[in-house]
């Protein structure tokens, strides 16, 4: 494996932002940033042993100062809408910035894709981590409680990427950390329904009209929200989509959580996880307004998300899986991004 700390950018208080580029003997190329936590780029090759980028993200650090669809990020401390920037603990009310209409969405304006990590390396024979932590304090974006959130990426040399987020608190708040990274297993040649997708779920979260979900958990059978065929049945991607899938609980931790396959180029991404849901997103507020690695615009539909996750709104649902985090508890999820050819 080769390992490279690159200088990616300076902030504009002049501190350095760090690229961290990770490479496979079998051609999987990672770069991961301590600005935003953010994965910016993943490369990997097809069955003719194309390298192409599959990953929406900007070159340089420049593009991550800006406001973006949050590619790549680490969204935090709470993935995913909070309905009317709100919630209560203990009977007392939380304000959050409203910053998607009404809701809070993806930890605020200055969330945690906004901040600049603190990093430490570990290279071991067959992998390389990258622990990034960031420590929020009380109030920051209106959680209560001083937060130290640590995202450990390990890549290793069978070119598996494992996620393993970590976080702590000094006083009950909400977390809901998750990756927020856009692919394209086509290398952008195609868009997200020349894709096929396996989501190992059959019930999805109803939503309102604000994207907030109803409480309601809806079977996907029969619907075109019905993505649990595998192999040769595995469906194309029908329609745009923005839910949150609720992931079977019996599910064995080697079967995948979800699966994204490009026949074209024989590119697969099978996704694990330990967290009860996935918000699969085909990028439907894309309008190309922003231009990527390549010069790319990145146009709607053109990426599709898998992102990891608790429920939304769950601070505001008591029926839903809990996001509370008390003093003395460790917030502990894992995701796996698995890159094969086939
Ligand atoms: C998540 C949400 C989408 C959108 C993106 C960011 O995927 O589900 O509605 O807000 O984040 O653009």
């Amino acid at each position: 494996m080769k390992f490279n700390n690159t200088l990616f950018g300076n902030l504009p208080d002049g501190r350095e932002a760090r690229l961290f580029t990770i490479e496979t003997t079998s051609g999987l190329t990672i770069s991961i940033s301590n600005y935003g936590a953010a994965i910016t780029s993943v490369i990997m090759p097809d069955r003719q042993g194309h390298l192409e980028e599959i990953t929406a993200g900007f070159p340089s650090l420049e593009g991550y100062l800006k406001d973006h669809p949050y590619f790549g990020v680490i969204t935090g401390r709470f993935a995913n809408r909070i309905a009317n920037a709100q919630f209560s603990i203990n009977e007392k009310k939380y304000r959050l910035p409203a910053n998607s209409g009404p809701s809070h969405l993806h930890g605020g304006p200055q969330g945690f894709h906004t901040k600049l990590w603190d990093y430490a390396i570990s290279e071991k024979p067959g992998s390389v981590s990258i622990h990034l932590t960031y420590t929020s304090p009380h109030l920051e974006m209106g959680y209560p409680g001083n937060l130290k959130a640590v995202v450990s990426y390990t890549v290793f040399e069978n070119n598996v990427l494992q996620i393993e987020f970590e976080a702590q608190t000094d006083a009950p708040t909400h977390v809901n950390l998750t990756n927020h990274a856009y692919f394209n297993l086509s290398g952008f040649r195609d868009n997200v329904f020349a894709h096929k997708l396996f989501v190992d779920a059959d019930h999805y979260l109803d939503l309102d009209e604000k994207q907030i979900p109803t409480g309601k958990i809806l079977p996907c059978a029969g619907t075109t929200f019905d993505y649990q065929a595998l192999n040769e049945n595995m469906s194309f991607v029908r329609e745009p989509v923005d839910h949150c899938f609720v992931l079977k609980t019996n599910r064995s931790q080697d079967q995948p959580a979800a699966m994204l396959f490009h026949p074209g180029s024989g590119r697969m991404l099978k996704v694990f996880c330990t967290q009860p849901g996935i918000q699969i997103y085909t990028g439907n507020f894309l309008d190309g307004s922003f231009i990527g690695h390549k010069g790319l615009a990145y146009g709607q539909h053109q990426a599709i998300c898998l992102e990891t996750q608790h429920f939304p709104d769950s601070p505001n649902h008591p029926g839903f899986p809990s996001t509370l985090l008390k003093p003395g508890e460790v917030y502990r999820q894992t995701s796996k991004f698995v890159f094969e050819t086939l």
